[in-house]
């Protein structure tokens, strides 16, 4: 970015913003479209499951270099300290441990991670007077839902896993604690699946651990990191038979974030605990992901037909209605544009 867009963004700060988790996946994105959109960031990262080198790539993308506090939000002292010296006018509050799988076999980990992190970055904020907080949640909250497309009213159905439990409880402690502070304004987003890279191919979807998720290991097949990938079923009561999800493109979900936190700055909202769904209302299933991604790479992916994955839901997609009136946010992206960056991230960063 030219200096003079930076010196601009500097002179505009809408206010100082942490975002917690600044050097993972969706935080870092976000990191972009708050300093396109003129706010001033922190980052606060343990660095469990983040690398410190992607806050060089969103330097090189907004010419604004940002800083990063190495902080274990579950420590308490750290974190109050944390935002005595800061005094933010808003958080962020990405970080978590996210694996669904680990979750299962480590779940005091999980609740110690989420849950302690969450309660120190509220009291952080009630002692430093900060009243903004946009919390991550996500579609795993609906459990299996058999309300298609789910609305923010659908009920939460049991949690398929203690991840998807902590995510329940942080909205839960958000709840309770709004009701008696009418003071506090915080928006729960829930995102459905995010996934593809930042269009530079400087930041993309990067793990400590090896991917999960359906687009990583589609792109990590293609490229051979993989010999062939599995899809997971095609015999469910889908058109073709695969899992059907919303796979929402990141640099939208990013800009839902920049928007839900202007919109809490400014005291637009009615509530001042408000849940949003961030998808695209689209439902795209496994085999039409898998050729999605062979029409923009122009390449043949090697996969086979395996069992079932267990736990998973049939489908589930978002009524994002909500969003899209109250906090103006429209999803520009689809399923290709997802492919066509998370390849082009794949191939650059090798
Ligand atoms: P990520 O793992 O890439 O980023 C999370 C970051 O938080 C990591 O960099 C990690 O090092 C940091 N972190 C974790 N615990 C911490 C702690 N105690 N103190 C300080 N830093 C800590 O994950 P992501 O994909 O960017 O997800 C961000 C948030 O969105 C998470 O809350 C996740 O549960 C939620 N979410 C993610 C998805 C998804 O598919 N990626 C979907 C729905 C919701
Ligand atoms: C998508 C589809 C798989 C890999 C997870 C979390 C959820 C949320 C988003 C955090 C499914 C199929 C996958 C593969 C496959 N995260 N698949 N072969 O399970 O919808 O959601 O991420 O909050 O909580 O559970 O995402 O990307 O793992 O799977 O066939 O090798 O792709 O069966 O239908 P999921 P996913």
């Amino acid at each position: 970015m030219p200096v003079v867009r930076a010196l601009y963004i500097f002179a505009m700060s809408k206010g100082k913003i942490l975002v917690t988790g600044g050097c993972g996946y969706i935080g870092s994105h976000t990191i972009v479209d708050l300093i396109e959109s003129g706010y001033d960031v922190v980052s606060v990262d343990n660095l469990s499951n983040g690398d410190e080198a992607v806050l060089e790539g969103v330097a090189k993308i907004t010419g604004v270099a940002v800083e990063n506090h190495i902080i274990d939000l579950a420590d308490r002292v750290s974190t109050l300290r944390l935002f005595h010296e800061g005094q933010f006018d808003g958080v962020i509050h990405f970080a978590a441990l996210k694996l669904v799988g680990e979750s299962v076999h480590q779940p005091i980990q999980y609740f110690h991670n989420n849950l302690n992190s969450l309660l120190h970055v509220v009291e952080g904020m009630e002692a430093t007077n900060c009243r903004n907080l946009i919390f991550s949640s996500s579609c795993s909250v609906y459990g299996n839902s058999d309300e298609l497309p789910v609305t923010e009213q659908t009920p939460r159905q049991q949690a398929e896993s203690p991840y998807a439990r902590t995510k329940q409880m942080g909205e839960d402690i958000l709840m309770d604690y709004c009701r008696v502070h009418p003071e506090f304004k915080t928006a729960l987003l829930r995102y459905f699946n995010p996934a593809g890279a930042h269009s530079s191919a400087i930041i993309g979807e990067s793990s400590s651990n090896p991917p999960s998720n359906l687009v990583p290991v589609i792109t990590e097949t293609a490229i051979g990191k993989r010999q062939e990938m599995t899809v997971f079923g095609d015999d469910y009561n889908t058109r073709d038979g695969s899992c059907v999800r919303d796979y929402i493109y990141i640099m939208d979900l990013a800009r839902a974030h920049t928007l839900a936190l202007d919109y809490l700055i400014q005291d637009q909202q009615t509530s001042n605990c408000e849940i949003f769904n961030l998808g695209t209302g689209n439902g795209v299933s496994v085999l039409e992901a898998i050729h999605a991604f062979e029409m923009v790479s122009s390449q043949k992916l090697n996969y086979r037909i395996g069992a079932r994955r267990m736990g998973d839901v049939v489908s589930i997609y978002a009524n994002y209605d909500k969003a899209a009136e109250a906090l103006g946010w429209h999803p520009e992206h689809d399923i290709k544009d997802i492919m066509r960056t998370a390849w082009e991230w794949e191939q650059v960063r090798g």
